[in-house]
């Protein structure tokens, strides 16, 4: 018998609790041995479950009982995770977390810890909840050089862009109905503000390229200046805005690294990705692109890539598995105003001869139910720089950037 413990017995957590109960036989199959939880951590008590006699509210109990082998690191954010991961790595026991905040900001040093005491710190939940995308990269795509991973990696705005696209809904409703269904939390912050998307990409940048990637290199924007009119006018070009994760190695060896709304061609793979899912594309110099696609987030999904690392992790508790980055550096990221894209600007009842002074000769977008006294055109390929530069002299009431 292969005993773990559980640390947050919320969404995941207990999903991870109930899988590991109902599956115990097939569990047991795949890893080769009966494998077991010992301990949950909470501060809540849980009296009514039928586990309860797993509950302790003392990390200790856990970190200090050698007959656990792996933990599952499922309370989120940095504190107090980071020191918990760290701690049970420090006393020699594998980790299996779904914590992207945490992997996003220390991945690198909690590999290195990893590591060095030959054990194991996997995270396929970290990233597209039950996609699996991780070891896929890693492993199915290693023959390839990776030079750019896009993707829809959070399910809550890509469903509230599907109603806003769909339904003509407004930002602040289609909020509203993501709260109402469960998607979105109370402080949808994380979600609307790109944070979580962030993380993500940052995740797969790193595994991708080898180096860490950390959150603070990458350029965000979330969705709530979004408006039905932005959404009408990427249709009037054939395009749909998609709250996007972008990072591309480039020449010189750094990334270009992005998290934005970006208009994509209608024909695009991503543009089909809709409601709650997520899609990851990734492009390989063998493969071409190839894409992941399904549900992201959710406790049964979610359970079900943290489950699969736990299996992993006992079936190699003595040979440490694959998944390892370097740390990162200042300036792997390019600066973000030397990114080059070309924008959809939106300007306030301008006069054409004021944005082809700025701009040269651009085509000017029509169609039906835009505002009439408004002008909108798209850009050429400028770096933000010198965009935002030319933008200042124009009235300018929103600017997406093109995929
Ligand atoms: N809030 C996230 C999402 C859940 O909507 O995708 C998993 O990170």
């Amino acid at each position: 018998m292969i005993y773990i413990a559980i640390l947050g017995h919320g969404v995941v957590g207990s999903g991870v609790a109930e899988l590991m109960r109902k599956n115990a036989d097939p569990i047991a199959r795949k890893a080769g041995i009966p494998v077991a939880v010992k301990h949950i951590l909470d501060i809540r008590d849980f009296p009514s479950l039928p586990y309860s006699e797993l509950f302790t509210k003392r990390f200790e109990d856990i970190l200090e009982d050698g007959g656990v082998r792996i933990v599952v690191e499922t309370i989120g954010g940095l504190n107090p995770a980071y020191d918990f991961v760290k701690r049970c790595l420090l006393a020699d026991k594998s980790v299996v977390t779904s914590n992207k905040e945490l992997v996003a900001t220390h991945g690198d040093e909690l590999l290195a810890i990893a590591r060095e005491r030959n054990l194991n710190f996997l995270f396929e939940a970290s990233v597209g909840g039950g996609i699996p995308i991780l070891r896929p990269l890693d492993q199915c795509l290693a023959a390839n050089e990776v030079y750019e991973i896009a993707g829809i990696l959070n399910g809550t705005t890509n469903f509230m862009l599907t109603k806003m696209i769909e339904t003509g809904m407004s930002f602040d409703d289609a909020l509203a109905l993501a709260q109402q269904l469960g998607y979105a939390e109370r402080d949808p912050s994380a979600d609307v503000d790109g944070h979580d998307a962030c993380r993500k990409i940052c995740i797969l940048a790193s595994l991708a390229f080898g180096k860490h990637l950390y959150p603070n290199q990458v350029y965000t924007e979330g969705i709530r200046q979004l408006t039905p009119t932005d959404v009408k006018y990427a249709s009037a070009i054939g395009r749909v805005i998609k709250l996007i994760g972008r990072a591309c190695k480039r020449e010189d060896g750094r990334l270009y690294a992005v998290v934005a709304p970006m208009l994509l061609p209608k024909d695009n793979l991503l543009a089909e990705v809709n409601d709650v899912f997520n899609g990851i594309m990734v492009r390989g110099d063998a493969i071409g692109d190839v894409v992941f696609y399904g549900r992201g987030a959710g406790k049964e999904p979610t359970a079900s890539a943290v489950v699969a690392d736990v299996i992993d992790e006992v079936k190699h508790l003595s040979a440490r598995k694959y998944l390892f980055w370097e740390p990162g550096e200042e300036g792997y990221a390019i600066p973000h105003d030397d990114a080059e894209s070309a924008m959809l600007v939106r300007v306030a009842a301008g006069d054409k001869q004021a944005v082809t002074a700025v701009f040269g000769q651009v085509a000017f977008i029509a169609g039906d139910r835009l505002p009439g006294d408004e002008l909108a055109f798209v850009t050429p390929v400028l770096n933000e720089k010198e965009l935002n530069g030319k933008l200042a002299a124009l009235p300018v009431v929103s600017k997406w950037r093109l995929y």
